[in-house]
């Protein structure tokens, strides 16, 4: 009987989040599974390389040299967590909700996977000098699971701590499992970071838009 109430609560709150999705999806498809599917797999590694050669200089041109953790919010299997923590010198940590993702990611020097629990970080508050999003919200469809992330977001990084948030805006009609959000919600998202646009590049005809901010008092 508890074991029944518990599974629907779980089953519910999964499809809340999309995290219901996000098990199928990995499971179908892998390591592919956090790109556009529209995209092969063997597209994926020269597609991660193309964004690292745009998205890292934005964000070292962002960085002030003295931050040491960065943490990699819906990492998935882990693309960037290993080059991140190169990048700051220092030690990242990847957060995902889905195991079999976090399962994929590589191990490094540094580099530490974590899953998120119940909508939970799991890193102490005000412990991340940067909190690097790349294509995560996108996915969270609901308003109020995307509200308790970026309060989450909030929550871990330090009150001085840079924000990098790389996003889907192209103008399209939502799908069941994306929202395509405009750069103005985004902005509103997050009203304490101080975000501006940095940058932005087109995936498959879509825009992709880069913004970055100190979280600031
Ligand atoms: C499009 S993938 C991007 C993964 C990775 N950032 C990358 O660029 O390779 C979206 C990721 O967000 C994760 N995700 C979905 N909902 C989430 C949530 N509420 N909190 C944290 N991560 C979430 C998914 O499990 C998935 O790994």
């Amino acid at each position: 009987m508890l074991v029944t109430w518990m599974r629907r609560v779980y089953e519910r709150i999964g499809r809340k989040t999309g995290i219901g999705y996000w098990e199928k999806r990995a499971k179908r498809y892998g390591a592919r599974s956090v790109l556009n599917i529209g995209h092969t797999g063997e597209e994926m590694a020269a597609l991660t390389e193309r964004q690292k050669e745009i998205l890292f200089p934005l964000l070292a041109g962002q960085l002030r040299g003295d931050e040491r953790v960065i943490v990699d919010f819906g990492c998935g299997p882990g693309r960037f967590t290993p080059s991140l923590s190169e990048l700051v010198r220092g030690s990242a940590i990847g957060v995902d909700p889905i195991q079999r993702l976090l399962d994929l990611a590589p191990c490094a020097n540094g580099v530490e996977y974590r899953r998120v629990e119940s909508g939970r970080i799991p890193v102490a508050d005000g412990s991340a000098d940067v909190i690097w999003v790349c294509l995560v919200l996108g996915t969270i469809t609901e308003e109020d699971a995307l509200g308790a992330a970026a309060a989450e977001i909030r929550r871990v990084l330090h009150p001085d701590g840079l924000l990098f948030v790389v996003e889907n805006t192209a103008r399209k009609p939502d799908l069941p499992h994306f929202r395509f959000r405009t750069v103005d919600a985004y902005l509103s998202l997050f009203p304490w970071a101080q975000l501006d646009v940095v940058g932005g590049y087109e995936d498959l005809g879509e825009r992709i838009s880069v913004l970055a901010g100190r979280r600031g008092s």
